[in-house]
């Protein structure tokens, strides 16, 4: 049954960063991330993924023009809360953007988006987004407090940080695992589309893409990784093999 409540299909956006890590590791242009979206697109994948961090340390500016051009996927543009990063957003018009944390000394998004603490920063931004029509996220924590402050800035998708679920095992995995499915069932009751990502892999991936109200998962390092032995349009189509027997 397909509902606002409850998605029929859960969509798999593949986030190609470390496509451009690698290139970016010879200061040359191959493997291009604008190949591996063609590939995404091939496969059936519903979305890409990019992060323009701003110490550009994987995706450069220059790739977003390329990657929309390359396919007709919607585009989710993470970003990071800045005039900087708002304005290329505003140039590019991708379908979405997801806002998250970014501290330049980290290795990836460590956690979640402090929507709460930072509503009057977020606010101005967050409108501007949506005023040139672009869907907005949040990557928050799976927390009422910080649904609450994504319903108080009106975006209509929260992605949920699956990073601490993913590293946790046993009992500590399966509390993760509730906080993010009732977190996703408050979202939907109160009209936000719940997303979710962050470590996810073949391994951890299933009771996640179980969670009913769920509509997209972005999946990146481990699909790039795995491509490495597989190849990317083998990978991408394991991880939707598995999304789609949980769902
Ligand atoms: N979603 C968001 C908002 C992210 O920032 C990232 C990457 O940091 C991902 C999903 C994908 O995470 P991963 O690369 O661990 O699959």
């Amino acid at each position: 049954m397909t509902s606002a409540l409850y998605p029929d299909k859960l969509r798999l956006g593949v986030n190609i960063d470390h496509v451009a890590t690698i290139r970016n590791a010879r200061g040359g242009d191959h493997p291009d991330p604008v190949r591996a979206a063609e590939i995404v697109a091939a496969v059936g994948g519903d979305g890409i993924t990019a992060h323009l961090r701003e110490d550009r340390r994987h995706i450069r500016d220059a790739d977003l023009k390329r990657i929309q051009d390359a396919t007709d996927l919607p585009l989710n543009l993470e970003m990071a809360a800045t005039e900087e990063m708002l304005e290329i957003a505003l140039r590019h018009k991708p379908h979405a953007a997801c806002i998250v944390p970014e501290k330049r000394e980290e290795r990836t998004t460590e956690g979640g988006l402090d929507a709460a603490g930072q509503h009057n920063q977020l606010a101005p931004i967050v409108a501007r987004l949506a005023d040139a029509g672009i869907r907005v996220s949040l990557f928050i924590e799976a927390s009422e407090q910080q649904l609450e402050a994504a319903m108080r800035l009106r975006t209509p998708v929260v992605e949920f940080h699956t990073g601490e679920y993913a590293h946790a095992e046993g009992d500590a995995r399966a509390r993760e695992l509730k906080r993010i499915a009732d977190m996703a069932a408050l979202a939907a009751k109160n009209g936000i589309e719940p997303h979710a990502g962050h470590g996810l892999t073949y391994e951890n991936v299933q009771p996640i893409a179980a969670i009913p109200q769920l509509a997209e998962l972005n999946i990146g390092h481990y699909l790039v990784g795995e491509a490495v032995f597989v190849g990317l349009e083998t990978a991408v189509r394991r991880m939707r093999e598995l999304m789609d027997e949980a769902r």
